[in-house]
């Protein structure tokens, strides 16, 4: 039996551990709000190839979620997530409180905005989500302070985000993206699909195969951004159940505009989709040209 991760709840005993670690070897620090899956288990897998310590953190950071969104709702399930991490080797997780964490309130905080990335896309339709995720990550790496922090790529945007906002402060972070892991019929792993009942489970893989389609007629030689978008779009607008937000095709390292893919170029462009199913939100992507999905 793997042993349970040690849990830290106060900033100062994760400081203290951190400290003892990083005396014996890199720290990797795998950010989460729980309700862990085989996609946080492959960033956790990927830390321990690339570091000696594994720390994970399980906080549902309420400043990332909007009025509306599911903040109340969103999946806890603390004591399946440490058989996860014992399971992939994490040695300690930092598991603190609202009030550890957003001591003068969830509304007064220094907040970190990522200018142009966070308002487009994800932070059209959530606004603030980005600032949320932005800040509790610089207040994570501040307080885990690790050598090395893992991000999946299912969440491309939150990537980019992250990746800027530790550049442009110095954070002294080296950041790994790791791909999207996904069931085998193609869903991506989310840890909203538990929302999802059976039939809308069906429906989500739309957003999959309109990202695969796309990639098809890439490699058969379509290039125009345009065709490839509408190729996703019609796809998923013939299905009723689907409300669809967007379907692009965008440079990958700055979400901007393009007109055509450039087929010797990998990753250098990403499509983004995003829908609703139901009453969950579902986000996908793909690199083009690419080869990991
Ligand atoms: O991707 C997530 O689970 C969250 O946005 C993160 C990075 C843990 C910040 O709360």
């Amino acid at each position: 039996m793997p042993s349970s991760p040690l849990l830290l709840t106060t900033i100062d005993d994760c400081r203290a551990w951190s400290r003892e670690a990083r005396k014996t070897g890199r720290l990797g620090f795998v950010p989460t709000m729980g309700a862990l899956h085989q996609g946080h288990a492959q960033l956790m897998i990927e830390a321990g190839r690339q570091c000696q310590h594994v720390a994970a953190s399980i906080y549902v950071n309420p400043t990332q979620f909007g009025p509306n969104e599911d903040l109340a709702r969103y999946p806890r399930s603390l004591d399946a997530d440490l058989a996860l991490c014992a399971s992939v080797g994490v040695k300690a997780v930092f598991f603190p409180t609202d009030a550890i964490m957003y001591p003068h309130g969830r509304h007064h905080f220094t907040a970190v905005e990522v200018p142009g990335l966070t308002t487009i896309f994800e932070g059209a339709s959530r606004p603030g989500h980005f600032t949320g995720v932005a800040t509790v990550v610089t207040k994570l790496f501040g307080i885990v302070q690790p050598d090395d922090a893992f991000f999946g790529r299912k969440d491309y945007q939150q990537w980019l985000v992250i990746r800027r906002m530790t550049e442009d402060l110095n954070l002294p972070v080296c950041l790994h993206r790791v791909d999207t892991v996904r069931e085998a019929d193609g869903l991506a792993m989310s840890s909203r699909n538990r929302y999802l009942s059976p039939d809308q489970r069906l429906t989500a893989l739309t957003l999959s195969r309109a990202l695969s389609a796309a990639k098809a007629r890439l490699r058969a030689g379509e290039t125009s951004v345009a065709t490839l978008e509408s190729c996703m779009h019609d796809l998923i607008s013939a299905v009723p159940a689907i409300e669809l937000d967007y379907a692009r095709i965008v440079h990958a390292d700055n979400l901007g505009d393009m007109q055509m893919v450039d087929p010797s170029h990998p990753e250098s462009a990403v499509a983004l989709v995003a829908a609703r199913v139901g009453t969950t939100r579902l986000i996908d992507n793909i690199m083009l040209p690419g080869h990991n999905d």
